[in-house]
């Protein structure tokens, strides 16, 4: 790897290794690991060790964060350090939403905030499809490969679900008309990497925006899909449990669902988001 390499470009090229279909790192000239153990003298402690042999790991050593006087930072003050700065990036969040008057400008204040790792490893920022005069408002997980290649939410093979889902009680996003439109975004406006789970601590640094952005559309009802918006709007989990319980999110009706991802893997459990479609129908007729 080229020493110039910055993390971010690593990070991408990395990604776009895997995307092709890379499934294992290898080097140009093949590593004895048995050699390279018996050569180890006495080890250092890990961290230095680390540092030293690993060029992975020497590569994120020289991300940012970290501070390249105190390599090993003891655990109580690299925690409480974490966690005031991750205080910070909420307050700074906060800020950053609700001074945005619309939601042109929340989507450009989302683009300026620079706090949130993911933004790092993400191609583009998937801010929200679908028509802002909508009704119902859904609100997914975080955006995958194709939708952060494409910057607009549900457009890989969930998305398409998601779309047959809606047009089944005749919504759709691309629709000029209140009544059948839907709008739709996620929690996390940035792909996580190889689509791991969302982390708490991300969630809540984001959550500032996605506040925002529910109280500018003001849509009459918020539909959180799957787990990581019903944590992020409910603060409650259990998707299995929570969908088609009507409930409330920052102040507006609130029907969970399961999330298309979810129903391509389950197909049994097609029915039960059928009784949920219908059920979100008939309170919009209603
Ligand atoms: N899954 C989500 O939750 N959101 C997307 O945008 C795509 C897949």
């Amino acid at each position: 790897m080229p020493q110039t390499l910055t993390h971010s470009a690593a990070l991408a090229a990395l990604d776009w290794q895997i995307d092709l279909g890379a499934t294992e790192a290898i080097c140009d000239a093949p590593i004895n690991r048995y050699e390279v153990k018996q050569a180890l003298p006495n080890p250092k402690p890990a961290t230095q060790n680390l540092t030293s042999a690993n060029p992975i790991t020497a590569q994120t050593d020289l991300a940012p964060s970290s501070s390249p006087s105190s390599p090993a930072i003891s655990a109580p003050d690299s925690t409480s350090n974490a966690r005031s700065k991750n205080a910070q990036a909420i307050a700074i969040a906060r800020q950053m939403a609700t001074s945005a008057p619309d939601l042109i400008s929340l989507r450009h204040n989302l683009g300026e905030f620079d706090h949130c790792a993911l933004k790092k490893g993400a191609r583009n920022l998937v801010f929200a499809d679908g028509n802002p005069v909508a009704r119902v408002m859904i609100i997914g997980e975080a955006p995958g490969r194709d939708e952060d290649r494409a910057g607009l939410p549900f457009i890989g093979r969930a998305g398409q679900l998601l779309d047959k889902m809606l047009a089944a009680i005749n919504l759709a996003r691309a629709s000029d008309q209140p009544q059948s439109a839907v709008y739709i975004t996620n929690v996390l406006p940035w792909r996580p990497p190889q689509n791991r789970d969302p982390e708490q601590d991300e969630i809540a640094m984001m959550l500032p925006f996605l506040q925002r952005h529910i109280a500018l559309v003001a849509p009459e009802i918020v539909v959180p899909m799957g787990n990581v918006a019903c944590k992020a709007l409910l603060n409650k989990q259990g998707i299995t449990r929570l969908r088609g319980q009507w409930s409330e999110a920052f102040g507006l009706p609130a029907l969970p669902m399961l999330h298309p991802a979810y129903l391509l893997r389950n197909p049994i459990a097609k029915r039960a988001a059928w009784a949920d479609l219908l059920d979100l129908q008939s309170r919009l007729k209603g």
